[in-house]
């Protein structure tokens, strides 16, 4: 196995104006490529300033983040804007859809940055549809889909560009049983076919379907544990 993910003595200070605040205090953790990874923790612990982190949407104050035998901390935002458009797929709690974009549309978003020509693009993003179980929903807008649907939507984006890794925070938080039942299943069928996941949850059912936990808390892993369900569906 190869490792997809190393952070090393990783800090994250936030300032603002004369007060500092430090969100991680240094975290170490290696992930490799096919692993499922759940995040837990109490609110305001860091888990979402990891996030941001393993997603080059920030950057660590200290410390060193390669993803995918890269070295993040040497590249300008033009490369990790790159890193996150060929490497990342992104699930949040909000589903970040734009309202007056059909599904296909919203999907195809990622393709348009990536510079795909149009045909493809819409072959692409129907497909993706299809494959979270929206193959009839591709013209609607976010508005005529239920949060479900949404989310499924969100995740097909997410999957479009075939990236490495998936990060999703809190991304069952604003469904209902059924939905977040749906949505785990698309997740456990990701990691079947081997792609990364990091997810994010307050729920325990939730991290329990993850092969791997790591709990954190006041900026520091505190528990790194495999779960039940470690090695089922690797
Ligand atoms: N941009 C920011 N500027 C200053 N402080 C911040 C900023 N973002 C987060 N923080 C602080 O850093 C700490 C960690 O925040 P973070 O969002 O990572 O927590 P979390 O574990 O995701 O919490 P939750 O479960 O509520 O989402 C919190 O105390 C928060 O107030
Ligand atoms: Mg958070």
């Amino acid at each position: 196995m190869s490792v997809i993910i190393e952070l090393e003595g990783v800090r994250k200070t936030y300032r603002s104006g004369s007060l500092a605040f430090e969100a991680l205090r240094g975290i170490d953790i290696r992930i490799d490529e096919g692993e499922y990874v759940a995040v837990i923790g109490p609110s305001g612990s860091g888990k979402s300033t990891l996030m941001n982190l393993l997603g080059c949407l920030d950057l660590p104050t200290e410390g060193r983040y390669v993803l995918a035998d890269e070295d993040t901390s040497s590249l300008d935002e033009a490369a990790l804007a790159a890193i996150r458009n060929r490497r990342i797929g992104f699930v949040f709690q909000q589903f970040h859809l734009l309202p007056s974009m059909t599904a296909w549309r919203n999907v195809e978003l990622p393709l348009v940055y990536a510079g795909l020509p149009r045909h493809e693009r819409r072959d692409r993003a129907i497909a993706a549809l299809e494959r979270v179980g929206l193959g009839d929903r591709v013209d609607h807008r976010p508005g005529e889909l239920s949060g479900g649907q949404q989310q499924r939507v969100a995740v097909a984006r997410a999957l479009v560009t075939e990236p490495a890794l998936l990060l999703a925070d809190e991304p069952t938080g604003n469904l209902d049983s059924r939905s977040t039942s749906d949505v785990l299943g698309l997740f456990d069928e990701l990691h079947a076919s081997g792609r990364t996941i990091v997810l994010i949850t307050h729920e325990p059912d939730v991290a329990a379907r993850a092969g791997r936990n790591l709990v954190i808390d006041d900026g520091l892993i505190a528990v790194d544990r495999p779960t039940a369900a470690a090695g089922v569906a690797q």
